[in-house]
């Protein structure tokens, strides 16, 4: 899904996961776990301010599990309840519920000894376009049921979903903005594919994703490659892996920007192995 984001748009999304905000008892923000910083809303604290909130490190299957574990130690430190989980898993779903029961007991104990009635909680999802929002919701839901338009922001009405006894979720996902403005920031989230059909040039791109794997994963880029770094004349890279791959226009020339396409589409399909691009050490 592509979205343009204008202020206009933006203020509607946020009024409408303000407005959705009111009906629940908890938040799931749902991050994509190769970018658990990269991929988050800059401004969903200030929206969402102190309802409780579940961080959700979804895409797992994905991500460098080491970095994933790290991360969720991170969030724990940070006072923050987190779990990582591949929305296409069904069983591994549960643990969605499992960590929402966890997250809300002390509310729940609270109400109980007041002699209150509980009932099942009631939570929705948020996070920036193509995290997994729908999948999720339709997993949990067990059928295709979650709601989303093209633009952020449209009100219709909505329903619960009874994911099990002790769970009901939003059918409409609150969809918000990525940190665009920061540049890193947008070719991590374009390497990895979280957003699409960016205007980034595609040589850039694809340079970014050698010097991190250079950098982070040079062995997978050995693997992958027979290289350990990317010269300082990046074209011998790209003649080196033009060869190695045998990517050549028709006069037999290497064909340098189907090389960048080639570097891109197997570090999204991960032939490169698993891999993140938000490093926990360059966040502590
Ligand atoms: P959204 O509502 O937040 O916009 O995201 P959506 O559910 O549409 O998911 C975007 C893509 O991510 C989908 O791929 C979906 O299958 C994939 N996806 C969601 N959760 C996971 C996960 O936990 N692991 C993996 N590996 N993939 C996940 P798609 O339909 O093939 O679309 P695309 O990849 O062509 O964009």
């Amino acid at each position: 899904m592509t979205i343009q984001w204008f202020p206009g748009h933006m203020a509607k999304a946020r009024r409408q996961v303000t407005e959705n905000l009111k009906l629940v008892d908890i938040v799931f923000e749902l991050i994509d776990a190769r970018l658990p910083m990269s991929s988050r809303n800059p401004m969903l604290d200030d929206i969402i301010h102190q309802k409780t909130r579940l961080l959700i490190l979804n895409k797992a299957d994905m991500a460098d599990e080491t970095q994933t574990k790290r991360w969720i130690e991170y969030f724990k430190e940070k006072g923050h309840h987190a779990v990582a989980v591949n929305s296409l898993d069904s069983k591994g779903l549960k643990r969605v519920t499992k960590a929402a029961e966890e997250v809300l007991k002390p509310k729940w104990d609270r109400m109980r000894a007041k002699g209150l009635k509980t009932r099942a909680i009631r939570a929705m999802i948020v996070g920036i376009p193509n995290v997994g929002k729908s999948t999720m919701i339709n997993r949990l839901a067990k059928k295709n049921v979650a709601r989303t338009g093209n633009t952020p922001g449209i009100t219709r009405s909505q329903q619960w979903i009874k994911v099990e006894k002790e769970l009901e979720l939003l059918d409409t996902p609150g969809i918000l903005w990525p940190k665009f403005e920061d540049q890193e920031v947008g070719y991590k989230l374009a390497v990895t594919g979280a957003i699409k059909d960016t205007i980034m040039n595609m040589d850039d791109l694809a340079i970014y994703g050698l010097n991190f794997l250079a950098k982070h994963y040079p062995k997978r880029l050995e693997e992958r490659y027979k290289i350990t770094e990317v010269a300082e004349e990046v074209v011998e890279t790209y003649n080196h892996i033009g060869k190695l791959r045998n990517v050549k226009a028709a006069g037999g020339e290497i064909d340098y920007d189907q090389v960048s396409e080639l570097i891109i589409r197997d570090i999204r399909n991960e032939y490169l192995g698993t891999l993140t691009f938000d490093f926990v050490e360059d966040y502590e």
